[in-house]
């Protein structure tokens, strides 16, 4: 009976453990369209993650981005988000860019902060995907990186978060 008992809470502390440990460290990956891709859909899917704070659902976009948006964040962007702290290393926004039916999803455009890797454009990584997962651009897109520039002075995001 003793042992049992202990071999169901070696058990269960093994599993907190795990769970706890490896939502701790999202195994970031490396500056790549493809890559970048398999890790927002698969490896951790943004469908999973937050809203960007104060942007909860279907919002309406600016162009060029889709007549209505969704904004994601990953764990490492929702929690610096959350303390009023600019965005670190890792951190990834996803933008689901949907047509004026509000149902028809367009392109989904990331971006994603990698340490040193464009330090003229904020270190950001910038993705453009069809709904598919069809990589359109990747990594230094002169669009993404000129428009955005304009918000420098805010971490290059134009959607600055509403923590209540
Ligand atoms: C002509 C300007 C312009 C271009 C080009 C542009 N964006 Fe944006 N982006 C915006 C504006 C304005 C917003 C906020 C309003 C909205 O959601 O439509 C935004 C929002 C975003 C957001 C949500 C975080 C934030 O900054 O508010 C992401 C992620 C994003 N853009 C990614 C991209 C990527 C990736 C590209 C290139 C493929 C790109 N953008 C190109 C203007 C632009």
């Amino acid at each position: 009976m003793k042992v049992s008992f202990v071999l169901v809470f070696a058990f269960l502390t093994a599993v907190t453990f795990t769970t706890t440990f490896s939502k701790a460290a999202e195994v970031l990956p490396p500056a790549d369209g493809a890559k970048v891709w398999s890790h927002i859909s698969k490896a951790n899917p943004y469908l999973g993650w937050g809203f960007w704070p104060g942007y909860y659902g279907l919002k309406p976009g600016k162009s060029p981005h889709g007549a209505y948006v969704k904004v994601y964040a990953n764990g490492i962007a929702l929690k610096a988000a959350r303390e009023g702290k600019p965005l670190p290393n890792g951190s990834i926004l996803v933008k689901e860019n949907y047509g004026k039916d509000q149902k028809t999803l367009m392109a989904v455009t990331p971006m994603y902060k990698i340490n040193g890797y464009n330090p003229e454009g904020g270190d950001w990584f910038w993705g453009k995907y069809g709904p598919d997962g069809t990589v359109q651009a990747a990594g230094k897109p002169k669009g993404c990186i000129e428009c955005h520039s304009v918000q420098k002075d805010k971490g290059w995001v134009f959607l600055q978060p509403e923590v209540e």
